[in-house]
Formats: structure tokens, sequence, C-alpha cells
């Protein structure tokens, strides 16, 4: 049986560490690809060096071009400009999905047959951009945000309450952006709905701490964005999707007919993800607030679409 094989466009920050994280799983080989001469490359020579100490068989291959990347099982596009301090994830539309454009082309030549994960932002309408240009059907294309700001609510729970992350579940839904819905309803700590455990003032600080979580970690790093928790959620898609596990995981993935305001839209809702893709969108009962919280959530990510097709994109 030849081993999976996972192609990682971008190897900066998000993508050199996703390459990492995911030798270090050791279910699959690794491309990395960057436009940079030599930087994919000695970041890939660097990964195959850790292999013997960290005891992982991952073939880990670095390229400016696509040749390597052939019959790849995912194909991960995080190449764009990360947001800078004042930069908001909408400035970046213009020039990403330039980038997402050209990328998913040249990718999709050499992988008729794999799936999409997009990670590059703004993230719904990059997924979008993905979508439209592979022609693949909606199964096979989605985008990562959803499972990293559900983390970073997950993360704050569990500081307030001194418990551990592992206990706490949580779903934040819509776009990635500063719309997303932080799902209380379906929030829990050991299965105790989290309204019961936080005053509703303190939760309120936290599901805003959640929404700002992105803006927090660039004001603090300056030069780029977050990784570590960016890349983790990427993996964890793709292990879902090779491995068939068939977690239930926030990811934007095309609404069709389950939540009001959101179909025909890449938007984050929770998503079966298997050896299929995405296999399901399941069907969550949310509160009325949280309802029309979603609702408007997606009508920000139909403007950005709307203006990568008015952009030409
Ligand atoms: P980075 O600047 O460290 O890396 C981006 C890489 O893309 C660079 O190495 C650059 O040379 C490369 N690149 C640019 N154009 C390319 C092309 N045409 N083909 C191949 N490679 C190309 O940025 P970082 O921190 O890795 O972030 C990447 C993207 O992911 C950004 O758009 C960022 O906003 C987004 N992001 C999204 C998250 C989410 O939750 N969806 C979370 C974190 C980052
Ligand atoms: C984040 O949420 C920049 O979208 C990225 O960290």
């Amino acid at each position: 049986m030849s081993r999976k094989k996972i192609s990682v466009v971008g190897a900066g920050n998000v993508g050199a560490t996703t390459a990492q994280r995911l030798a270090e799983k050791d279910f699959c080989d690794v491309v990395l690809v960057d436009i940079l001469e030599g930087m994919p490359q000695g970041k890939a020579l660097d990964l195959m060096q850790s292999g013997p100490v960290y005891g992982y068989d991952s073939k880990v291959t670095g390229t400016n071009g696509y040749e390597e990347t052939a019959g790849s099982d995912i194909i991960i596009i995080t190449s764009g400009l990360p947001r800078k301090p004042g930069m908001s994830r909408d400035d970046l539309l213009k020039v990403n999905a330039g980038i997402v454009k050209d990328v998913t082309l040249k990718a999709i030549a050499k992988s008729p047959g794999a799936m999409i994960i997009v990670v590059s932002n703004p993230l719904d309408a990059m997924t979008y951009v993905a979508y439209k240009h592979s022609k693949f059907p909606a199964h096979k294309v989605m985008g990562m945000a959803g499972i990293l700001d559900s983390a970073r609510f997950r993360c704050f729970i569990a500081m307030e309450l001194g418990v551990s992350v592992r206990d706490i579940t949580a779903f934040v839904l819509g776009g990635h952006g500063d719309t997303m819905v932080p799902s209380t309803k379906y929030t829990t700590v050991a299965g105790i709905p989290v309204e019961d455990l936080i005053p509703k003032p303190k939760l309120d600080a936290i599901v805003e701490r959640t929404r700002k979580g992105g803006g927090e970690i660039v004001a603090l790093l300056k030069t780029g964005s977050a990784y570590y928790a960016p890349s983790a959620a990427s993996v964890q898609m793709c292990e879902s999707i090779i491995l068939d596990k068939k977690m239930i995981l926030p990811c934007a993935v095309l609404s069709q007919g389950k939540y009001e305001g959101c179909d025909g839209l890449f938007v984050g809702l929770p998503a079966k993800l298997g050896e299929g893709g995405v296999e399901e969108v399941v069907k969550f009962k949310l509160s009325a607030e949280e309802s029309a919280a979603l609702k408007q959530s997606a009508g920000a990510v139909k403007e950005l679409c709307e203006a990568v097709d008015r952009l030409g994109f």
C-alpha cells in the first residue's frame, strides 16, 4: 500500500508548521511548495533530518513547482499574505484571491482527484475561490477556521475554569471574521452546559475575546499572525479525512439547505469529515439569537464573495 500524500502550498509559518505536524503524525508523505527559491527545499530537508530523532518515516519534499505534488490526496493552500497589525482579514482579499486562484489551478492539474483545504485569508471567500476555479464537487473543497476559533474558545474556557481542555466541547460557527458565532448553547464542560458554569458577563467577555482571537496574536507578534494553532487545526482535518475518522468539526463548507441565510456560501458549519471529504453538514438546532447571528455572519461572507466575483477572480 502506498503512503498517502499531502501537499502544502505556501511554506511560510502556517505551511511549514503544518508540514512539521503532518510529518510527526507519520500517516502521510508531505510536499511543501513555495515560490521562494530554496526555502521549501531547505525546510523539507530540515524536517527529513528530524525524522530519525523524532521517529517518523514521512518523506518530506520541498519544491518551487508542482511536479512533485502529482497524485496528492489533499492539497492544503496556505499561500498568501498574512494579516499585519491594523490590517483586516478583508484587506487581504484582492492579493490573496489572485494567489489562491493561481495555486488551485496549478495544483489540481497534477492532482485531479485531491481534496482541497484552504487556509489563506479571508478564509471563507478564499475557499469559494478554490471551489469556483477547481470546479470540484463541494464535498471535496473546505476551509479551515472553525476548529481554530473553537480551540481558542475552548482554551479560554479551560483557563477560566481551571479544567482540562479535553473536557470542553465547543463550536464556533459562521465566517472567520468579527461576525463569527461562538455557540454557547453547544459548548459543554464534561457534558455540563457552559452557561451553567460561567456567569453571563464573564462568558460574554470570553466570546468577545474569541472573536478577536486572531487579532490579539497579530498585535503581540507584530510581524505576522498565528500559526501553531492554525496548523494543528489543519492537521486535524487531514487526520479525519485520511484516517476516515468521521469527526464532526466546524469547517467552512458549502451550505445547502440546512442553515437559514447560508445557502450557496462556504461558511463555518459543523461537518463530518471522512474519506469522502465533507460527508455531511450536520444540522444543529441553534437558539434564535445564534441563528440570527449566523445569518448575519453569512451576510458578511456573501459580501466578500460578491467582491471576489466583481474583481474578476
Ligand atoms: P507566511 O507569510 O508566513 O507564509 C505565506 C507563504 O506563502 C510565503 O512563504 C510566501 O512565499 C508563499 N506564497 C506567496 N505566494 C505564493 C504562490 N503563488 N505560490 C506558493 N507560495 C506562495 O504567512 P502565514 O502566517 O503562513 O499565513 C498564510 C495565510 O494563512 C495568510 O493568508 C493568513 O492570513 C492565513 N491564515 C489563516 C488562518 C485561518 O484560520 N484560516 C489562520 C492563520 C493564518
Ligand atoms: C487567525 O485567526 C490570522 O485568521 C488568522 O489567527
